[in-house]
């Protein structure tokens, strides 16, 4: 399903007039990525569907170069990393970065909505339940409070997300999910969040509440885990 990789051969009228802005302006660093995103996300304000569709297309057309995102790239053996590209009040831009056998915990995303991208290598999505005794699990009143024991979530669907990938979109009303390395491979993926994520709620033994750090900020270590 994925345009990724034949830009060139596709002829521009098969386009909407954003996917060829897109194509055409995607060669000079994650920033024009952003600022698509950015408009698109102010342009569709109060259309739902059509952000989403918006933010999915720019991304499928994103030829995700190397050169983009390479100062993003920092791996530890310790744990995933993310690194912030970009952000503002509407959206925030992230690498992460995951060594083989890292693996998230099974969260939610605070109320944003969350778009993916794999840029190297592959990693699989696991999509699992969002409703525990016929509530949602993850609504802003969670039925399960922090602290207590995570009830048994069901898995509901598996994914390996490559770079012919089309983007991943997820948001608290659909499910709850973890993201993962299993390959022997270094991957790396591209996530946008909109709005930027500030707590989102984890599903471990216990459940619990975070706020996401940064590794790096702009290509600048934080010195923070
Ligand atoms: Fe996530």
């Amino acid at each position: 399903m994925s345009k990724r990789g034949r830009t060139d051969e596709v002829e521009e009228e098969e386009r909407t007039p954003a996917a060829i802005f897109a194509a055409r302006h995607l060669n000079n660093g994650v920033a024009p990525l952003f600022s698509l995103l950015d408009a698109g996300c102010q342009l569709y304000a109060h259309d739902d569907t059509a952000r989403v569709a918006f933010c999915l297309q720019q991304l499928d057309f994103y030829n995700r170069k190397f050169t983009d995102w390479k100062k993003y790239v920092m791996f530890t053996d310790l744990h995933y990393t993310r690194n912030l590209v970009e952000d503002n009040d509407l959206l925030e831009v992230i690498v992460l970065c995951w060594s083989p056998g890292q693996v998230s915990r099974i969260h939610n995303h605070g109320q944003s909505d969350c778009y993916m991208v794999t840029l190297q290598g592959e990693v699989q999505e696991k999509r699992y339940n969002k409703f525990v005794d016929g509530k949602e699990v993850s609504e802003t009143d969670s039925p399960v409070p922090i602290g207590e024991n995570t009830p048994a979530l069901t898995l509901l669907s598996e994914a390996t997300i490559n770079s012919k990938s089309y983007p991943v979109h997820i948001r608290d009303n659909q499910a709850l999910h973890s993201v993962g390395n299993y390959t022997t491979e270094g991957a790396v993926t591209l996530h946008v969040y909109s709005p930027p994520i500030r707590r989102v709620k984890i599903f471990d033994n216990l459940v619990s509440e975070r706020t996401p750090g940064f590794f790096s900020v702009h290509g600048r270590p934080t010195g923070k885990s």
